[in-house]
C-alpha cells in the first residue's frame, strides 16, 4: 500500500517533519511572566507523544505589551529561554519538530481570557491588570475594546527589532520552526487591513504601505533566524471585514516568498473583534480554499487549518494539492493522539508501529486478544 501523503515526511530547509500533521498554535492563558511551566510541558508534550510531526506552542509575545492576556507565553526576555528549552527538548525527544509562533497583539491586547465572565480578568486572585495597548491608529478593535495609542514610526522600528530579538531567543531555545503571527486582527494584521490601518505615513495608505511594517518584520526575522530552519507566516487570508482580501494575501505571499518565507499558514478573520467572525462562513475545511489559492497563485507552500477533523479529510486536502501541511486546533484538544488515530483511519499503521513502543506493543497485542487480527 502506498503511504498516505499525510504520513510522508516533509523536508523544510535543514529539518524534516516526520509527517504532515501539525498542532496549530493555541493560547492557554496558563503562563506567569511569559514562562513555560509544567502545564505547557504536559499540554504540548502529549501532542508529541501523539506523533504530530510539528508541535506548535501558543503565540509568544515579543514584548509584555504584545500579549493578548497576562497569561500568554513570551519570548521577550533572555530569562525565558531556559523554560522553553525544557519543552523543545521533550518535543524533539519524541521525534517531532518543535515550533513556536511570535506575535504582538496590538490593539487586541490586555483582554480577559476567552471564557472569563463579564467583569472578570484572569484567574480569581491572580491579580491580573490591564495595560496600555498600541495600534496603527487610536481606533479600537470594536465597541467595548480598549482604545489603543497610535504607534510612532520610531516605535514601529523598535518593534521590528523586538520581533528579531524574539526570533533569536526562539533559536536559542531550540525551536526548529518559527511562525510570525500575521493573522486574526493582531498587530501585523492591523497594519495590513485598510479597516484598521488609516495611517497616512509610509506605514499606511495603499497596500504596499500597509504591508511595509509586516514585511520589515519578516525581513528582520529571516536575517537572524538560521538559514537552515524554516520560517512560516500565518495570515488571515481575508480579514472578515472587507479591508483585506484573497488577492491582497496572494500579493503579500509573493513578497513573503521573495524574503525567504517557507510556508504561508492560511487562516482568516479577526480584524474587528467578534463581529468579523461572521464575515467568514464556517464549515468543514472552510479555509482550505485560501491555502489552495495562495499555493497555486503565489507558488509557495501552504498550511491548511480550520475544521479539519479526521485523517481522510486531511489526506484529501493534500491529495488535491491544496496544501502541504495540515494544522489541527480544537480536534487536537479533543483528541491529543489525533495523528495516530488518523494513521489508523488511513490504514497505514496496522501494527501500531508509529506509537511510542510503551503503548504500541500493548495495543498491537490487544488486537489479537480482541480477535481483530
Ligand atoms: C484555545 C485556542 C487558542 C488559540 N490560540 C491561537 C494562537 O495562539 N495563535 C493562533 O494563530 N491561533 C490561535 N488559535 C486558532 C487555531 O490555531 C486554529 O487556527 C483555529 O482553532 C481553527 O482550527 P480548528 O478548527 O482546527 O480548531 C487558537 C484556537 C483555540 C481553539
Amino acid at each position: 500500500m502506498q503511504k498516505p501523503l499525510l504520513f510522508s515526511p516533509l523536508k523544510l530547509r535543514g529539518v524534516t517533519a516526520p509527517n504532515r500533521c501539525v498542532v496549530s498554535p493555541m493560547v492557554q492563558f496558563r503562563a506567569t511572566d511569559g514562562l513555560v511551566n509544567d502545564f505547557h510541558l504536559v499540554h504540548l508534550g502529549k501532542f508529541a507523544l501523539g506523533k504530530f510531526g510539528i508541535v506548535f506552542t501558543e503565540n509568544c509575545a515579543v514584548e509584555p505589551r504584545g500579549r493578548v492576556t497576562q497569561g500568554d507565553l513570551g519570548l521577550w526576555d533572555d530569562n525565558q529561554i531556559a523554560s522553553h528549552k525544557r519543552l523543545t527538548a521533550f518535543i524533539k525527544g519524541e521525534g517531532a519538530l518543535a515550533a513556536t509562533q511570535i506575535t504582538h497583539s496590538g490593539r487586541k491586547g490586555s483582554t480577559p481570557r476567552t471564557f472569563d465572565k463579564p467583569g472578570e480578568l484572569g484567574p480569581p486572585g491572580a491579580g491580573w491588570k490591564k495595560w496600555e495597548v498600541v495600534g496603527p491608529t487610536d481606533l479600537p478593535a470594536a465597541d467595548g475594546w480598549l482604545k489603543p495609542r497610535a504607534l510612532s514610526a520610531a516605535e514601529i522600528e523598535e518593534l521590528v527589532a523586538k520581533f528579531a530579538a524574539a526570533a533569536k531567543r526562539a533559536d536559542a531555545a531550540g525551536y526548529d520552526v518559527l511562525e510570525i503571527h500575521g493573522a486574526h486582527g493582531y498587530l501585523l494584521a492591523q497594519f495590513l487591513s485598510s479597516i484598521s490601518n488609516t495611517r497616512n505615513d509610509k506605514y499606511g495608505g495603499d497596500r504596499a504601505g500597509r504591508m511595509r511594517f509586516p514585511l520589515d518584520v519578516v525581513r528582520a526575522v529571516r536575517q537572524v533566524w538560521p538559514e537552515n530552519k524554516p520560517l512560516f507566516v500565518r495570515v488571515s487570508a481575508v480579514d472578515g471585514g472587507g479591508g483585506w482580501d484573497v488577492d491582497d494575501t496572494v500579493a503579500f505571499a509573493q513578497e513573503l516568498k521573495a524574503l525567504g518565507v517557507d510556508v504561508v499558514d492560511c487562516s482568516s478573520g479577526g480584524i474587528a473583534g467578534a463581529a468579523t467572525a461572521a464575515g467568514v462562513k464556517r464549515g468543514l475545511g472552510f479555509q482550505v480554499p485560501f491555502a489552495s489559492a495562495v499555493k497555486k497563485q503565489a507558488g509557495i507552500s501552504t498550511m491548511a487549518v480550520g475544521l479539519i477533523l479526521d485523517g481522510p479529510q486531511a489526506e484529501a486536502i493534500l491529495q488535491e494539492g491544496d496544501a502541504d501541511l495540515i494544522a489541527i486546533g480544537r480536534q487536537a484538544l479533543y483528541e491529543p493522539f489525533w495523528a495516530l488515530h488518523a494513521a489508523q483511519a488511513l490504514g497505514c499503521d496496522p501494527d501500531f508501529d508509529m506509537w511510542t513502543p510503551e503503548y504500541g506493543w500493548w495495543l498491537e497485542k490487544r488486537e489479537h486478544t480482541l480477535g481483530r487480527k
